[in-house]
């Protein structure tokens, strides 16, 4: 059959939903075969294999594993962080966890560890732990956001990418030569993405897990940073001592206990300061739950809010909030 009559041929298959599309059109020996889905009057049958299509989704990998249910509980929690992916496995689905991370690295090409979560956020370093269950036996891993690269042990320190958004919006909030305090810095993120953005400014991160200042300070000169100093050590010993009424801004991502450190950053903070402050609050009236606890430490009339945020859902019924306000 020439060319153009097998274009035609398709066109009317197509048009009468007859065209296979599992198929390939294929020429040989001067021949072009059309896949139809169910006999054409005129066709000669012949049997030829589907082409097999390469999974795109975890979804699709495992639709035949787990029922709908499983599937999207597995789906929905879980994170990469560098080339590790951390997963939650609920304990019905330990026999499949195998399986699941299978499916993970064969989506992901660029994980190389599947971790699984083993318990909540813990302490006073928020670090959980977790057990590999598939790849190469480390959890140390190299993580990209915001153009900054970030050095990390997933079970040393805490780390959230849910959180890149967050720190591109304060960096985007700050002015000229503004004194920063970052409380609870961690590895480094909220400073790194503020200094990579806005170079003139003078950073202050304050981090009690001494792994995760060890890693800031590589992450420091990983990415050629000269505006952060990072402190190893206590706030409520460290600003007091150190930084009284020295910031223009202050970030205080603790959610857990954020509110016992607001008279902190009351101290840390200079007149008309901006303090972003994050709590887990209720989901049924989340903006109420958090302003109430800053206003349990802090002077209502000293409060101006600027902005209220839900940052990403915690748990059934909690969320993590984000509330900017400034002190006067
Ligand atoms: C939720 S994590 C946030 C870390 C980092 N800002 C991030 O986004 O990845 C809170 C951090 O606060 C630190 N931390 C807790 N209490 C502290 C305190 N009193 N002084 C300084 N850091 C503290 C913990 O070790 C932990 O690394």
């Amino acid at each position: 059959m020439e060319k153009k009559l097998a274009q035609k041929k398709i066109v009317w298959l197509k048009k009468h939903r007859l065209f296979d599309s599992k198929f390939k059109v294929f020429e040989k020996q001067s021949k072009i075969y059309i896949p139809v889905k169910e006999k054409v009057s005129g066709a000669i049958g012949i049997e030829i294999q589907p082409i097999s299509k390469k999974p795109k989704s975890i979804d699709e990998v495992l639709r035949n594993i787990l029922s709908p249910k499983e599937l999207s509980s597995v789906v929905a929690s879980f994170d990469i962080i560098g080339d590790i992916a951390i997963i939650e496995i609920p304990d019905i689905l330990i026999p499949k966890e195998k399986e699941i991370a299978n499916a993970i690295m064969q989506i992901h090409k660029n994980v190389r560890v599947v971790a699984k979560k083993q318990g909540p956020m813990e302490g006073e370093y928020r670090v959980r732990k977790l057990s590999i269950i598939l790849g190469e036996s480390r959890t140390e891993t190299m993580y990209k956001e915001n153009k900054v690269k970030m050095l990390l042990d997933i079970t040393k320190v805490y780390f959230s990418s849910r959180l890149s958004f967050e720190r591109k919006r304060i960096a985007l909030q700050v002015k000229d030569g503004e004194k920063i305090l970052a409380l609870f810095a961690g590895i480094g993120p909220f400073p790194l993405v503020i200094a990579k953005t806005k170079k003139n400014c003078e950073i202050i991160a304050i981090e009690l897990n001494p792994i995760a200042v060890e890693y800031m300070k590589k992450n420091i000169a990983l990415n050629k940073i000269k505006n952060i100093i990072a402190i190893c050590g206590d706030v409520k010993e460290i600003v007091p001592r150190e930084y009284k009424n020295y910031a223009d801004r202050i970030l205080m991502p603790l959610p857990k206990d954020a509110e016992e450190f607001l008279s902190i950053a009351y101290e840390g903070a200079k007149n008309n300061a901006i303090i972003h402050f994050y709590t887990f609050a209720d989901i049924k009236n989340p903006f109420e739950d958090a302003k109430r606890k800053i206003f349990a430490h802090l002077k209502k009339e000293n409060i101006e809010i600027i902005s209220e945020r839900i940052v990403r859902p915690f748990s059934p019924a909690r969320v993590q909030v984000a509330i900017d306000f400034r002190l006067n």
